[in-house]
């Protein structure tokens, strides 16, 4: 906390929470475009508020990407978390192995000593796979488990890179750019008024999920982040917002 004082980063705690209207921001110094040190400690920030938000019993569902990935790999906790169920949020967005939610929540669970599910149905299904696909009883199992997490824990990116990096089809993103999209999280894409302008069919959690989940822990970092931080922020269904110094600072010239 004297460290933080000294940098002033509480200050831009304050003034990103308030806002915002969350309920609790963690600014670690630096930029994690910038630097792979800032981007571990984001990470390990993350992992740190996951950590002292769970209670015996929680199911937690994990998204999937870069920072989350840092944040998995850094998860410690001094008992077996026994009572925890971790999820992956949504199956598969094309993601390479290492990003994806499945890898992210068996890695927490192994750390934690906790438990998981796996979800192997892809995101991209047309309406009749779909139907079919959650007909089957283990998949509508781990959907059920999925929809009713206590917690969701989620990295945001910029639009147009997660558009490139999930591989949409060019008019898709002509129409993402000409719809104002500006950022990516949860499989969502929304405007700079946190209106989502692009969505899928999941197996996953929707929108509504994570409308009614008690608790969305945010973890974004990097200056080139900070108006994507903005939007989601507006979408308005954060309550935890860790970020960096560089993210915070650029997202609070987007309010
Ligand atoms: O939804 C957002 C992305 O998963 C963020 O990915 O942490 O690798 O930038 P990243």
């Amino acid at each position: 906390p004297i460290v933080k004082e000294l940098f002033g980063l509480s200050d831009l705690e304050d003034r990103i929470r308030e806002a915002f209207g969350l309920k609790r921001v963690i600014v670690v110094p630096g930029d994690s475009d910038e630097s792979a040190h800032v981007k571990m400690e984001l990470g390990r920030a993350g992992s740190r508020v996951l950590r002292e938000s769970l209670s015996p019993g929680d199911v937690v569902a994990v998204m999937g990407g870069s920072t989350m990935a840092h944040m998995a790999q850094q998860f410690s906790s001094l008992s077996q978390l026994k009572e925890n169920w971790f999820v992956p949020a949504r199956g598969g967005l094309g993601e390479s192995v290492d990003y994806q939610a499945n890898t992210i929540a068996s890695e927490l669970a192994k750390r934690a000593g906790a438990r998981y599910r796996m979800l192997h149905v892809p995101d991209h299904l047309s309406e009749e796979a779909y139907q079919t696909i959650m007909q089957e009883p283990n998949v509508r199992e781990v959907v059920d488990m999925i929809r009713s997490a206590r917690i969701v824990v989620h990295g945001i990116g910029d639009a147009v890179t997660m558009a490139r990096r999930r591989k949409l089809k060019e008019e898709t993103k002509d129409e993402l750019v000409k719809d104002g999209a500006l950022a990516e999280a949860f499989g969502y894409y929304f405007d700079r008024h946190g209106k989502v302008v692009h969505r899928m069919a999941t197996a996953g959690l929707r929108l509504e999920d994570i409308e009614a989940a008690e608790m969305v822990i945010g973890i974004a970092g990097g200056k080139s982040k900070g108006e994507a931080i903005a939007s989601v922020m507006r979408f308005g269904h954060d309550d935890v917002l860790v970020t960096d110094e560089a993210a915070a600072t650029e997202a609070l010239r987007h309010i």
